[in-house]
């Protein structure tokens, strides 16, 4: 039996005060809720979560890490730094990281590896554009680039990886994908893990990510393959956070 987690990614967005009051709102309601909550912070707010969320149910995490171990790369944070700050979760090949920073399957593929090496869970996001889907090449997309970073770390390394499958057009849009539309491609994304070992597929979480919202959580959580969700401007408002943390529990 999967547990259901619920992920927020806060992007780039938040100030000391704000986060305070939003993690401790997560915080107190948290033990009453049943799915494992995380929330993905900016980096400079990594000390901020860990000192509020520390003696609470709900983990932190990272919105990227570096390929590289440390060294000589100005500007990149690397996993072992991210480990200090007690990260359970690193978010690798977000679209809009491969949209607008140059992300590309193999770089997400080496992002894992580090994360995994360094014992953070990968939270590998997927997921095709609009002109895609339309071109009808949803599938391949989704499965080039899962199939990326399985052939770079293998299927075991999956075990402990959380797969997010956010549809370009779903994200920010308040477009959501339907729940038979993600389950399809959920489906398809555990078919290809599976594939590799049956074991590690049907243990897989895989998250929907693409205007989740207190109104559509239920009934994407409620199909098969969907583990819960990656959630991006309803996770900044801790009461829609919560009521989608509600629906998965
Ligand atoms: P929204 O929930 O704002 O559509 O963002 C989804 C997302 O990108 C989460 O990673």
């Amino acid at each position: 039996m999967r547990q259901k987690l619920v992920v927020g990614n806060w992007k780039m967005v938040g100030s000391l005060a704000a986060n305070l009051t939003l993690l401790t709102r997560i915080k107190q309601a948290a033990p009453a809720l049943a799915c494992e909550i995380a929330v993905c912070v900016p980096f400079p707010y990594l000390a901020q979560a860990r000192s509020v969320l520390a003696s609470s149910p709900v983990a932190w995490g990272a919105q990227n890490v570096s390929k590289q171990p440390q060294g000589a790369h100005t500007g990149e944070v690397a996993a072992d730094m991210l480990i200090e700050f007690g990260c359970r979760y690193a978010i690798v090949g977000h679209s809009e990281r491969r949209a607008l920073y140059g992300e590309t399957d193999d770089k997400a593929a080496r992002k894992f590896a580090a994360a995994a090496r360094a014992g953070i869970t990968p939270i590998l996001c997927i997921g095709e554009t609009l002109e895609e889907r339309e071109r009808g090449v949803t599938a391949e997309v989704v499965s080039r680039q899962l199939h990326a970073v399985l052939a770079q770390v293998g299927v075991a390394a999956f075990a402990a990886a959380v797969v997010a499958y956010e549809p370009v057009w779903a994200i920010g849009t308040g477009k959501t994908a339907t729940p038979a539309q993600a389950q399809e491609v959920h489906a398809l994304i555990r078919a290809c893990v599976a594939a590799g070992s049956a074991e590690v597929g049907a243990a897989l979480r895989i998250l929907y990510g693409g205007s989740v919202k207190p109104g559509n959580a239920g009934e994407l959580f409620a199909m098969p393959d969907i583990d819960g969700g990656l959630i991006g401007g309803a996770s900044l408002v801790a009461e829609d956070f919560l009521a989608i943390c509600a629906a998965a529990s």
